[in-house]
């Protein structure tokens, strides 16, 4: 499973990058709005530089003509653009309009495995369902990314299961275990994922026998 992250902060992004695990970033306009606001071309310009995989840039237009219009300006900015499109049908519409014109997409705000296959047949390279935002109305999230893993590994489908709203390091676990090939996790999450109270005090215990052995 390939680890994203989910974020529009560089700072943020610098940091997963320089632990080596930094596989594609996804940003969406609330992300946007939480790492300050700016120029969103110049920020989505920067994240691709540093980001060696997919980034994903989301469209705000609701209707085809302004999804085309948005998206292939985000696609000139760099050759790792993915094109964020919503569940939609014009989104749809979108979507398959880009991939004729081979522009990657992402389709986002996916809540049921019908939707993400809609979404991968209309050409979508990656397929976002958003297990918290399910959980949080007492739904399985979770059951998406299992069924989707699994309908496109049947018929052989090319798109990504990209698991999305990840609150939790046992998002994670679980998004693996149910065949995401790709996860995107807040940075919060992924510096959960790192610690574990053993290793915090065997370090330590490392330290303090070394520091006793030195003086011995
Ligand atoms: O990538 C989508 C993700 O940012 C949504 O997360 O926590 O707002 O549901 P959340």
């Amino acid at each position: 499973m390939k680890i994203f992250l989910d974020t529009a902060d560089i700072e943020e992004i610098r940091t997963a990058a320089s632990w080596g695990i930094l596989e594609g970033v996804t940003t969406n306009p609330s992300l946007y709005a939480k790492a300050g606001g700016g120029s969103y071309e110049s920020i989505l310009t920067e994240i691709c530089k540093i980001t060696p995989g997919p980034v994903s840039a989301e469209v705000v237009a609701e209707d085809v003509e302004g999804m085309l219009k948005e998206g292939r300006a985000f696609a000139k900015l760099a050759s790792n653009i993915y094109v964020k499109v919503p569940m939609s049908e014009p989104g749809l519409q979108a979507m398959a309009r880009f991939k004729a014109e081979g522009i990657k997409t992402n389709c986002t705000l996916i809540f049921s495995a019908n939707q993400g296959l809609l979404a991968a047949k209309a050409g979508a390279s990656l397929i976002s369902p958003f297990v918290g935002r399910l959980d949080d109305i007492n739904q399985d999230g979770m059951t998406v990314i299992r069924e989707l893993a699994e309908i496109f590994a049947i018929h052989d489908l090319k798109a990504e299961v990209l698991a999305a709203s990840m609150r939790h390091p046992l998002h994670v676990t679980q998004a693996a275990l149910a065949g995401a090939h790709i996860a995107t996790i807040p940075l919060k999450v992924l510096k959960q994922m790192v610690r574990h109270p053993l290793t915090d005090s065997g370090i330590a215990t490392f330290r303090a026998d070394w520091e006793k052995a030195r003086r011995a």
